[in-house]
This record gives C-alpha cells, structure tokens and sequence, in this order.
C-alpha cells in the first residue's frame, strides 16, 4: 500500500479506537468496495479485525485500490453488479447467484454507484440501477439477515438550493431537475433513499443514510475526462495544462479530505443514535471554484492559465454542508484544512505519474 494512505488509514483507525468504535469480527458486505471510499472502507474494517466482503464490478473502481488486501484472511473480493441479485447463506435461489458458505451478515453498505459528473452521460441507466435496483437487493440481503443497512447519498439530492438553504440542512427537501443531464444520479439517489424508508416502514429495517459532499484525497480517480472538480485541477496543473473553470467560478463548493469523510462514515455506521437518521458528512467551509483553482495552482507551483467554459446546464451554484447533526449525533467535524488535504492528494497524483 502507498505510504501515506497507509498512515491516513493507521490515523482514522486510532481516532476510531479512541472513541471506542471498532468492527471486530462484524461481517461487513461493502458494495462498490474498490472504489475511492469504499476501499478506504475496506482498508479501515480489514484493520479493524472485522470480516470485510467487497462487492464490486469495476464499473469504476480497481483492482489496483484492494490489491493489497487480496490474501489477508478476513477480507474478500466478489465480483458482481449489485443491480442483480445475489444471496449469502442459502445454497439456491431461482433469481440470482448464491453464496452458501457466507452464513452471516451483521452490517450491509452500499456505496456502489459511479459518481463523477462525465459518466452522467455515459452511463446514465447503469447509474439510475446501482441506486435503485442494486439499493433494492442490497436492502434484501440486509432484511434477509437482519442486518444493518448504510447507504452512501449524497448532497446532489439537494440539487440547486436558494441562499436561504446554504449551508444545507439534511431537512431541506431539494430543487432538482427529474429530466435534467444529472438526474440519473441526483434523482436515483433520492429513489434509494425511498426504497431504504419503504424497507425500514415495512420490514423494521435497521438503516441509516449519509449523505456526503464533495470528497477528494488519494485513489480518486483522475484524468481530463473525469469530471471531479478536485482531480481536474490537480491533474491539469501537475501536467501545466490550461485549468478549465466552468461559469466564472464565483460558484462555491466545501471540500472534505478522505480521512475525515472515512471517519464520519465509520463512526456513523456504529453509532446506535444514527439508526433512522440521515446524516449530513461534509464542509461547511465554502470555496469559490476560482479560489480552488488559484490554491491549486500555488501548491502545484504550476505554470497552468485559468480558461473559462460554459457552466454545464444544473450546475448547483453553491454547496455548503450544515453539519450540526454531525456534530451532535457523532461528535465529528472536519479536521483536515483544506491544503493539508490538497497537498496529500497532490502528493499522492505525482506518485501515479513517477516514471511516466
Ligand atoms: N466522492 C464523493 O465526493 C462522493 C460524494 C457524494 C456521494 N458519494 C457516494 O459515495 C459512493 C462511493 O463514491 P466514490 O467517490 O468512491 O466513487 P467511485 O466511482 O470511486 O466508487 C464507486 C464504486 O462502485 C462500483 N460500482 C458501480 N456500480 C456498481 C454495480 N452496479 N455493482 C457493483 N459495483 C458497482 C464501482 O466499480 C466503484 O468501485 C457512491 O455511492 C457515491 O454516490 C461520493
């Protein structure tokens, strides 16, 4: 594993232990487990002594991210698109693929799904699955084993707030486009959260739902085409290419670091006073996209100009998380400044391209 993620990864273990939350030998199904967050995920639990399984279909994770978890004992890589079903514990089922020698489940946690802008509009309908299908049968697994349920949501449920609702209360009910180039992703989240309700109404489900703003650090995926505002920057000022801002960049964004998102996740999953709750993981500290880019630049000592485009059509104006419940309910906040956690991920992309 990379030296700095693997300190990252030791740190949130300690802040975790300190507060007594531990996974030991909890059975922990982690969908979309080799992706940015969940192979954080999976990193903290398998050194949490807790049996980790991770789901994934490389839709946009990789192997790359849990390679080094491959032949530990309490780890496991399924291959599977959690927009079909599978089963753990039974030996048959005429609907989908079974796992007899998984008997026990305590925890389920989705977090499967592709969540950068460009692949909107590559794979919408993959998108609307993984968060309604795929919340549908990871629920199932959860009832079938009366498990908990986490569900990675996001602030895109908000959509586009007016001022009044910035920074974002989790009450606040959204201004989203159902028909718009996002709603694959905006709107299928605010149907897993529906389905995650049904399935707590009807079946006395045990479920919780973060809902995560903007999150950059190590193994997020990177490159021209990937849409995240985070890894664009860095990826284009590392290569001194033209840093493209979309609108005049006076739109805001808060920016969390990795670690501190993996922990306010953790401590929410084992938290008992999150049970029913959504909870809001993020900054509440506001940036404007130019003075993102300018920090950037600075870090990267950068020869990169700013260019501005056009602002993609729904493009919300400013994000801002209100954190109080975060505070009360988890005793969490952010802790990373926010060119501590740059210069991490910076750290961590010229790692990538050493010898390139
Ligand atoms: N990173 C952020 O800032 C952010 C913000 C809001 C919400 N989220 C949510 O957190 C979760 C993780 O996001 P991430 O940033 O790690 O993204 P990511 O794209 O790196 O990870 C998603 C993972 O899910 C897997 N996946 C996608 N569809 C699948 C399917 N049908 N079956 C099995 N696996 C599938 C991908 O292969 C990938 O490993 C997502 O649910 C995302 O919506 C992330």
């Amino acid at each position: 594993m990379d030296y700095s993620i693997s300190n990252d990864i030791n740190d949130i273990n300690k802040r975790l232990l300190d507060e007594g939350v531990s996974f030991e030998n909890k059975t922990i199904l982690v969908t979309g487990g080799t992706g940015f967050l969940g192979s954080w995920v999976c990193d903290v639990l398998v050194k949490q002594k807790a049996n980790c399984i991770c789901l994934d279909n490389y839709a946009s994770g990789s192997k790359d991210n849990i390679i080094h978890l491959i032949n530990k004992n309490n780890f496991r890589f399924i291959y599977h698109d959690i927009s079909k079903p599978i089963y753990f514990g039974i030996s048959s089922h005429p609907n989908g693929i079974c796992l007899s020698n998984i008997k026990k489940i305590d925890i389920v946690m989705h977090m499967a799904s592709r969540a950068s802008p460009f692949e909107f509009k590559d794979f919408p309908i993959s998108i609307l699955k993984s968060n309604t299908l795929g919340t549908m049968n990871a629920l199932g697994i959860a009832k079938t084993h009366n498990a908990l349920f986490f569900y990675t949501s996001t602030s895109e449920v908000y959509g586009d707030p007016p001022d009044d609702a910035i920074p974002t209360p989790e009450s606040y009910f959204g201004h989203v486009n159902p028909v718009g180039p996002r709603s694959c992703y905006d709107e299928s989240k605010r149907a897993g959260e529906a389905f995650i309700k049904a399935y707590e109404l009807q079946h006395n489900l045990e479920t919780k739902i973060v809902r995560i703003f903007n999150t950059s650090g190590p193994r997020i995926r990177y490159g021209p085409e990937f849409g995240r505002v985070v890894p664009n920057f860095i990826y284009q000022a590392i290569n001194d290419l033209d840093i493209t801002v979309f609108g005049d960049g006076s739109q805001t964004r808060s920016f969390l670091y990795v670690s501190d998102q993996i922990e306010g996740i953790l401590k929410m999953v084992y938290n008992d006073n999150a049970i029913g709750e959504v909870i809001n993981i993020g900054n509440d500290k506001e940036y404007t996209i130019l003075e993102l880019a300018n920090v950037i630049i600075e870090l990267t000592n950068s020869n990169s100009k700013v260019i501005f485009k056009g602002l993609p059509i729904d493009d919300p104006k400013r994000r801002s998380a209100d954190i109080k419940k975060a505070r009360n309910i988890l005793n969490w906040e952010p802790k990373t400044p926010l060119k501590e956690g740059l210069k991490k991920t910076i750290q961590w992309f010229r790692e990538q391209h050493k010898g390139n």
